[in-house]
């Protein structure tokens, strides 16, 4: 199979209703991605996979969903008011700035072509700053988050004091992260908006690294359950010197994107650095008890923060496939079904008889109340509909034809499989069996 090309995928996230480009009417938005129905879909599916996963099937953990918004307070003693930065050069001809690390060569501009023309890179803050209230001054300056994990760690004491859980346990969060990139690149993969699920796993300093080992094999379980290759993903120990400011250890996992091999989600060891931050800016001790009595002390934290995009950015690559069906070329996404965004098709053959209409109709409504999101497809001819259907990667097509009403096959239905394209004759009442 031809290697899969990154514009495949962003034209047929447009032509079907993944994604588009964001305030797309009056000329775009930078760095900005609008969900389309399909979209949507997949996007909840992957989250509240990870909800599932990571939260409700685990037995120490947590969820919260901290505000956007947060004192500024919060991201000077993060570190990120002073540091949360990448270097930035101009062009002294055309005035074009870009992201210093990430030029192809370092002495031409990428966007007039003339060499020599950057002065010294400078460190431009990432973070999006805003005011809150109506006074336009340096008391009301705020900040859109740039990471979700703070909102994680202003809570920590409140989840402690109101739930008292045994250490190790996490805490949980969903939510969206902004970020002002110098140049936001590679449809969803580099934006300014975007969304993260992160966990801050609270250990005692003494235990982190056989925890930070059962974290590495969670996030593979991660990677699978998203239908990605095995070989695809790869493990990236960060040095030292590329390391965040607050890690002393970090595992990049990486994903061999169709734009190459490149971080899906991070693993990072943050030991105390925030805790022990909030602690000295705020005045509040952030020391945790031990049940059995032994000595208090402010927990480390292992940190496995995913990228929302970046997941669908990999789900997208790995389940797009062409392939030939009676000579033709076929496009089809070959999710895993528990990702699909539309579970199952309801086909009927024609819609000029009522009958026939009506019985696909009822078939149309019970799965709908078994499966979710069914959809009802009634216009153009079998074959296209087919087609469409595998391009936004619907496993089941149910196809209710004349012999659904009459003789020996009355009360069957065609299965249509996505990824084989057999059929198969099954009676309806055995449908949820056969499907998922
Ligand atoms: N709290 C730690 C943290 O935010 P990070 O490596 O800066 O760490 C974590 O970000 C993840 O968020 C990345 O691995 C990636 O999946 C996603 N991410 C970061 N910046 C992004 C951007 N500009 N667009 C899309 N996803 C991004």
């Amino acid at each position: 199979m031809a290697e899969v090309k990154l514009e495949d995928i962003v034209s047929l996230a447009k032509r079907r209703g993944f994604i588009f480009p964001g305030s797309e009417v009056y000329g775009g938005l930078s760095g900005t991605w609008d969900y389309g129905p399909l979209g949507v879909e997949l996007k909840k599916n992957i989250m509240n996979l990870w909800w599932k996963m990571f939260v409700d099937d685990a037995d120490d953990m947590l969820g919260v969903d901290a505000a956007i918004l947060m004192n500024k307070k919060v991201w000077e003693a993060s570190g990120h008011t002073a540091t949360f930065t990448d270097p930035l050069v101009e062009c002294s001809n055309c005035h074009g700035r870009f992201r210093a690390d990430k030029l192809d060569d370092p002495n031409k501009c990428p966007s007039c072509g003339k060499t020599g023309t950057f002065g010294e890179a400078r460190a431009f803050n990432m973070m999006f700053k805003t005011n809150v209230g109506p006074v336009d001054d340096e008391a009301s300056v705020s900040y859109l988050r740039p990471e979700t994990a703070q909102g994680i760690f202003t809570n920590f004491k409140n989840v402690v004091d109101t739930f008292y859980p045994d250490v190790p346990f996490g805490i949980a969060q969903q939510g969206k992260a902004f970020r002002n990139e110098i140049s936001p690149r590679d449809f969803v993969f580099r934006s300014r908006e975007f969304e993260q699920m992160e966990i801050e796993y609270f250990v005692h300093p003494d235990h982190w690294q056989p925890l930070f080992e059962e974290w590495v094999k969670r996030i593979h379980l991660w990677c699978d359950a998203l239908g990605l290759p095995a070989d695809k993903v790869h493990e990236l120990e960060v040095p030292d010197e590329d390391r965040a400011h607050y890690s002393k250890r970090t595992i990049d996992f990486e994903y061999d994107f169709p734009i190459g091999r490149e971080e899906l989600l991070g693993l990072a060891y943050r030991t105390d650095f925030d805790l022990q931050n909030i602690q000295r800016a705020s005045g509040k001790n952030m020391e945790y008890r031990p049940k059995d009595g032994s000595a208090p002390f402010v927990p480390h934290v292992i940190e496995p923060s995913f990228g929302v995009e970046r997941a669908l950015m990999a789900v997208l690559s790995a389940a797009y496939t062409e392939d030939k069906v009676n000579g033709e070329k076929r496009i089809f996404l070959k999710l895993p079904a528990h990702l699909a965004p539309v579970k199952v098709a309801v086909l009927p053959l024609v819609k000029n008889k009522p009958e026939l209409v009506e019985k696909a109709r009822d078939v149309y409504q019970v799965l709908k109340k078994e499966f979710g999101n069914v959809m009802w497809v009634d216009t153009g001819n079998i074959g296209k509909n087919y087609r469409k259907m595998d391009e936004i990667g619907v496993p089941y097509c149910v196809t209710v034809d004349f012999d659904t009403l009459e003789g020996d096959t009355a009360d069957t239905v065609t299965v249509r499989h996505r990824d084989t394209t057999q059929q198969e004759r099954v009676k309806i009442s055995e449908l949820s069996h056969t499907l998922l």
